[in-house]
């Protein structure tokens, strides 16, 4: 059934831009989130009769969706979610742990970030084909979602590996509807791919090609993508004059490339507040007069490599004692799916080894890591700002923000240790000091390279760092993808 008031926009994704939380006395708060899909779509402004469909996630969300029930489809109150119209689907809690932690976090998103591996090894077992039809349900409930809250005609954004499913769904519900489909993780090369049982790695590229054009962060990303649909359903790819599409069961899926970038104007503005200054100076005081510091900031995620960072860091301190008392690592590691054991398991991890640095070359006054794991935006930004060195080394990585924020924000430039396995490595690899994420000893070097760039030589590449970085704001990557689909 269609809906009377229909969108001509939407987008869909797990997380959407609300969250809820439940306090003792039944009452409800709603805190609106960030990232580049909320300061996306607020660029086609309020009038554009646009939706955001997204699951609820807690019993906060459940909650709202059953306070907000009146409507009988789920939409939320427009004043928690600054305006923007959402609808929030609620899904059985059994199907949506199966479905999010089971297939989307611990199989797609474990395959493309090339993570089966000992103790994480894939068992495709009866429990695991069980999580895997409810996967199917939950992507069937967007797909049920979107065709009764879409205009005719209307365009549909669907976001990421947890709703791979939903572009053919749609198409078989709405032929009318223009699907884009945008991938924000990195794609598994076919090889890779194929440990992905075989009707499973079939369904999730057969599910995508239901759209007419598939977005990815990067063209290695995107050429992953096109090889494991020519290898695994032996569909025919096209390249044409730089136009890329795949054919698959009688019908074509453009294939599209969008490179996010930061918001430039927010940071900059955001930065500069009271409460990022009062962390600034916190900060300042625990690292100490006259020292170097190297920043990272990510959320606790085996694919971010923290655990190899601090022992690059362990190495650098080992071989260059000249840098002891002189550098302090300033490391946030934020919650990320802490429902997941391995998850749990990784954060305590490099809670250990952090300690480990610190008990083997603290001195009195100097603590070499400052380890923080609880979420602080305010001081995120305050790390950032005070960088002498930025350490990005995440094994794989869709695009990777925190690269392209840290030289918009800092206050005297920064020298940037980069993965080649990000994203961002495409466009900022040549201003920075680059690593292969595995080799301990080589980020060592390089950390030791980045600390002892010149101030002038800090400064040009900070400059070309930060261009390359704003280069797609959110806003118009968003408009880009809308735009491409016609
Ligand atoms: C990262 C990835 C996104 C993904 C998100 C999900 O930000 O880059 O591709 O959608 O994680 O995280 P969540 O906390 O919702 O599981």
């Amino acid at each position: 059934m269609v809906a009377n008031d229909t969108a001509r926009v939407l987008v869909a994704s797990n997380r959407g831009p609300v969250s809820y939380t439940v306090h003792p006395d039944g009452s409800l708060t709603a805190k609106r989130g960030g990232g580049g899909l909320v300061s996306g779509l607020s660029a086609i402004g309020p009038d554009a009769d646009a939706i955001w469909v997204c699951a609820a996630m807690s019993e906060g969300d459940a909650g709202a969706v059953r306070r907000s029930a009146a409507d009988g489809r789920g939409r939320l109150d427009p004043a928690d979610s600054g305006g923007q119209r959402v609808r929030m689907l609620d899904i059985d809690p059994e199907v949506f742990e199966a479905a999010y932690n089971g297939i989307a976090n611990s199989t797609l998103w474990f395959v493309h970030h090339l993570l089966f591996q000992t103790p994480f090894e894939p068992v495709f077992d009866e429990a695991f084909r069980k999580q895997w039809e409810a996967y199917e349900a939950y992507n069937a409930a967007f797909a049920d979602a979107l065709a009764e809250e879409a205009a005719q005609g209307a365009a549909v954004l669907v976001q990421d590996y947890h709703l791979s499913l939903v572009p053919a769904m749609l198409r078989a519900r709405r032929p009318d509807l223009r699907i884009g489909h945008f991938t924000h993780t990195p794609w598994a090369p076919p090889d890779y791919y194929r440990l992905l049982p075989d009707d499973i790695a079939a369904g999730v590229l057969t599910g995508i090609l239901g759209s007419d054009r598939a977005a990815f962060l990067t063209q290695r990303w995107a050429d992953a993508f096109t090889d494991c649909c020519a290898k695994v359903l032996g569909a025919a790819v096209l390249r044409d004059e730089g136009a890329l599409t795949v054919t698959h069961a009688g019908h074509t899926t453009r294939i599209g490339v969008h490179g996010l970038g930061a918001d430039a104007d927010f940071l900059r503005e955001r930065s500069h507040r009271a409460d990022v200054d009062e962390r600034l100076s916190t900060l300042r005081g625990q690292v100490g007069e006259g020292r170097k510091v190297i920043v990272r900031v990510d959320r606790t995620e085996l694919s971010k490599n923290i655990v190899r960072g601090l022992l690059a860091y362990r190495q650098l301190l080992t071989d260059h004692p000249e840098w002891r008392e002189r550098v302090v690592h300033v490391a946030f590691a934020y919650p990320s799916r802490g429902d997941l054991a391995v998850y749990r398991e990784y954060t305590a991890e490099v809670q250990r080894v952090a300690d480990k640095v610190n008990e083997e070359f603290r001195t009195p006054g100097w603590d070499p890591v400052l380890l923080h794991l609880k979420d602080d935006f305010a001081r995120s930004l305050a790390a950032y700002r005070l960088a002498d060195v930025a350490l990005v080394n995440p094994i794989r990585d869709g695009m990777n923000l925190v690269a392209k924020e840290i030289p918009v924000v800092t206050d005297n430039g920064v020298s940037l240790v980069l993965s080649r396995e990000a994203g961002a490595y495409e466009e900022m690899g040549e201003d920075s000091f680059v690593v292969n994420p595995y080799d301990i000893r080589a980020t060592a070097k390089a950390l030791h390279e980045a600390l002892l760039l010149s101030d002038g030589e800090r400064a040009e590449r900070t400059k070309r760092l930060a261009a390359a970085a704003t280069a797609l704001p959110p806003q118009q990557w968003f408009l880009d993808q809308l735009a491409a689909l016609g």
